[in-house]
């Protein structure tokens, strides 16, 4: 595990799409799983930019979103189709066909449609590098607290905590959503690299339960310890309550200096 602590979400945005741009360049045909919410608004833009200025090339490029909130039309402006096309999608060259998330609109069937999902990040095969948030309660995805570790894409019933953060982004009146269809915790175990970006203090408590608590289905991203390449890169407010900052700080300066390419 890597916990890198970076000023502001500016410095975060940039060693991210850094790796992920490093990653692309290496295998083209790198298979992404994407995550939504505001911590990853910046991140995306920085890869458009990449795309635009650079030309990063997406053309080859495979992705699965985590989640979607189940009865949302792909249309509705609180979707996360709706959020990965306005935020990514238009502004890179992933050809439609090679983007997948999970349909909000599915009605009955759940079990089957989940088990389809995961047949098709098998058959892309597996994911390579896997970016997450975290949400206040330790959830990744939408696993909520009490997730089972080995769960696999299912259906999720949303957490009180959940709801309460998500009613501020709908209009006022309107029903936030009570399920949501979520990438299990298995299935993101199973990536080949995982990449966690998290910035502000409303953070802080999850991560330090994540990264330096004990493993347990309550703070779901605490299951992250149990992957061999898992990079957390934080600001300074999310890392407040971590008790090995400075182990941290003098593990990425070794990194630095005897793997470079891990940060690059
Ligand atoms: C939602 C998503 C998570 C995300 C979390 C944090 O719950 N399902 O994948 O990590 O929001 O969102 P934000 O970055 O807005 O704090």
């Amino acid at each position: 595990m890597l916990v890198i602590l970076k000023r502001d979400n500016e410095e975060i945005n940039l060693q991210a799409a850094q790796l992920i741009a490093s990653a692309i360049k290496k295998k083209p045909s790198l298979t992404l799983g994407l995550a939504t919410g505001n911590t990853m608004v910046g991140l995306y833009k920085h890869l458009a930019h990449l795309h635009k200025e650079e030309r990063l090339d997406f053309s080859q490029v495979v992705t699965f979103n985590l989640d979607e909130y189940l009865g949302l039309p792909a249309t509705h402006p609180q979707s996360y189709h709706h959020f990965m096309h306005e935020n990514f999608f238009r502004h890179v060259n992933v050809p439609p066909r090679n983007i997948h998330i999970p349909d909000g609109g599915i009605r009955g069937d759940y079990d089957e449609y989940c088990a389809s999902y995961e047949r098709a990040i098998r058959d892309a095969g597996a994911i390579d590098l896997q970016l997450l948030g975290i949400g206040r309660n330790g959830h990744i995805g939408f696993n909520e607290p009490t997730s089972s570790l080995a769960s696999r894409t299912r259906l999720k019933v949303l957490s009180q905590e959940t709801l309460d953060d998500n009613a501020k982004s709908f209009g006022a009146g309107e029903d936030s959503p009570r399920c949501a269809i979520t990438m299990g915790i298995g299935t993101i175990l199973e990536a080949r690299k995982i990449i966690l970006l998290a910035t502000g203090e409303s953070k802080a408590a999850a991560l330090a339960k994540a990264i330096e608590g004990p493993i347990t289905s309550a703070v779901s991203a605490s299951a992250l310890q149990l992957h061999p390449d898992v990079t957390f890169i934080l600001d300074g407010p999310a890392a407040s309550q971590l008790m090995q900052r400075d182990y941290y700080h003098r593990v990425l300066k070794m990194t630095a200096l005897l793997t470079p390419d891990r940060l690059s």
